[in-house]
């Protein structure tokens, strides 16, 4: 059974076997969570991923973590779905991105993994609906991670979490 936490801090300050960053098809890196998951992973980050791109949105792929401290060992790319009002698939686009995460833990042999909460800064998804979202597929997916963190960087998002672990 997967353990599901709710966590309010910085994702690159997180202890677990890999880090999931919210990042674009290029895997190239870019602002947000992912340009902080970059910049402390070093330009490694970027050579890696960009061996790998393109990454279509809900889809994802695994990198080392390079110089992320320990035990960060991978850092799993994902790519969320830009909003566009919810009429094009942006919901099970999102789901996937948790599946998919986790699918690919389970490649790499992750017991524990951090999410950021994916698509909702620059692709502008609903953070409350995407909360739901995200607690709803991880407890959907069967996986071999035993340890899934929600990191929120803020205690709005981390509140829409809790309510959506509570439900
Ligand atoms: N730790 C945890 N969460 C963070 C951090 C951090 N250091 N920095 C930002 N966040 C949060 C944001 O507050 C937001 O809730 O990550 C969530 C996702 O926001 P974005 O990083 O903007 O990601 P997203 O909306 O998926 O947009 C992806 O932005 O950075 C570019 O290359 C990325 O093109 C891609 C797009």
């Amino acid at each position: 059974m997967t353990d599901i936490e709710v966590v309010l801090g910085d994702i690159t300050a997180e202890d677990v076997d890999a880090i999931v960053t919210a990042a674009n098809e290029s895997l190239l890196g870019g602002g947000g969570v992912d340009g902080a998951i970059h910049r402390a992973a070093g330009p490694g980050l970027a050579r890696a991923g960009g061996a790998l791109a393109p990454c279509d949105p809900g889809d994802a792929k695994a990198t080392p973590a390079f110089a992320l401290d320990p035990p960060v060992r991978h850092v799993i790319h994902t790519v969320g779905p830009v909003w566009e009002g919810g009429t094009y698939g942006e919901d099970d686009t999102l789901a996937s991105c948790y599946r998919r995460s986790l699918e690919v833990a389970d490649e790499l042999g992750a017991s524990s993994v951090a999410f950021p909460a994916i698509a909702t800064g620059v692709y502008g998804f609903p953070p409350e609906r995407a909360a739901r979202i995200a607690v709803a597929a991880i407890r959907a997916t069967p996986t071999r991670v035993q340890r899934v963190r929600l990191v929120a960087f803020d205690e709005d998002a981390r509140d829409l979490l809790l309510d959506a672990l509570k439900g």
